[in-house]
């Protein structure tokens, strides 16, 4: 292949200034390269698609692409056994940028470029007919499928996605740090606090490897957070531990942002009274009423209570999620 800058004169001095736009220019002499530009200027293709649409033998088209990979036009990826072609904007240079939206000027309005967006109507459309038909045949089966696939939780796991990023967030009776681990990758800071050294020692070896997690010691009556640090926080199956729940509620509030969020996830009433021996419950679960109380008084609003539903396989009593915001004046 002839590069530009590797044009030398024979006496061994360079006559042209090596010049990667002009060797991106002459491979866009050949006129079937700029119409694969075009197409792949909006989508990813397959060779068999392009082909299709260019009405092109697919050894023709492969020698095209590869001479476009070649020059840094285009850029291809692996997706199993195929590969998908598209338009490289990030490797162009402001100046090839230039060249190509010339160029593209020039084809756009072309008969050729007509047809071929015409055709790719079609492939397109075809894609997504194929994709209804799979639904279309499968609608029953979809959840047994997704669930082999991709387990049954992964999608509450995402929607930790939609936290802002930006927030300091407060898992409150953090026992083994199993709700911390969950928020770190989507949160500036996570503050984890417990009373228990063994739960915090737990906690420290899940979370270590992430380094924007303070894990610290303390009892959630005094929490050793200072006024108004956190965005949010999460009090989750520890309130039926404590003798005055009221009274660590407003230890939250004071912790809080004002509008800073709360969520309190604990067991609805339940009869298990061994729990009280066995692991030291002192409550046997929350009625709405006693929660939304309780929220009120240390000055949360906007509370908000929604029982679970059952996970299948869990052997507890059911479970509610509580939310509220801390009220915009001082907690008092
Ligand atoms: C049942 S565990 C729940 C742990 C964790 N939130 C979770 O969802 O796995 C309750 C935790 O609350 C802690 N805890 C109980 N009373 C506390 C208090 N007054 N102050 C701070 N932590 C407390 C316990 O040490 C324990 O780690």
């Amino acid at each position: 292949m002839f590069h530009i800058e590797q044009y030398i004169r024979m006496d061994g001095l360079k006559i042209g200034a090596a010049s990667p736009l002009l060797d991106r220019l002459s491979v866009l002499s050949d006129p079937v390269r700029p119409r694969l530009l075009l197409l792949l200027e909006g989508h990813e293709l397959t060779v068999t698609e392009i082909c299709a649409v260019l009405q092109l033998p697919q050894s023709t088209v492969s020698r095209h692409l590869k001479t476009l990979v070649d020059h840094g036009w285009i850029a291809s990826r692996a997706e199993g056994t195929r590969h998908l072609y598209a338009l490289a904007p990030a490797d162009r240079t402001p100046a090839a940028a230039r060249l190509w939206a010339l160029v593209k000027e020039e084809i756009a309005g072309g008969v050729a470029a007509r047809q071929d967006a015409h055709r790719l109507d079609g492939i397109l459309a075809e894609r997504q007919r194929r994709s209804r038909e799979f639904f279309a045949s499968s609608a029953g089966q979809w959840d047994r499928m997704r669930e082999e696939l991709f387990g049954t939780r992964f999608h509450l796991t995402a929607l930790l996605g939609l936290l802002d990023e930006r927030w300091v967030v407060g898992d409150l009776g953090c026992g083994t740090g199993q709700v911390s681990a969950a928020l770190a990758p989507f949160v500036r800071r996570v503050i984890a606090v417990d009373s228990s050294a063994e739960m915090l020692a737990a906690a420290r070896r899940r979370l270590k490897p992430a380094g924007h997690v303070e894990v610290k010691r303390g009892a959630l009556e005094a929490l050793p957070i200072a006024d108004g640090t956190l965005d949010a926080a999460v009090a989750m199956l520890v309130l039926h531990h404590l003798p005055e729940p009221g009274q660590a509620l407003a230890e939250m509030a004071r912790a809080l942002k004002p509008g800073g969020r709360l969520l309190v996830t604990d067991m609805l009433p339940h009869d298990r009274e061994s729990y009280r021996q066995r692991m030291g419950h002192v409550w046997l679960g929350f009625s709405d009423a006693q929660v939304a109380r309780a929220l009120a008084g240390a000055g949360f609003t906007g509370i908000r209570i929604a029982p679970l539903p059952a996970d299948p396989a869990a052997k507890g009593p059911a479970l509610f999620a509580a939310t509220a915001r801390r009220a915009a004046g001082r907690p008092s």
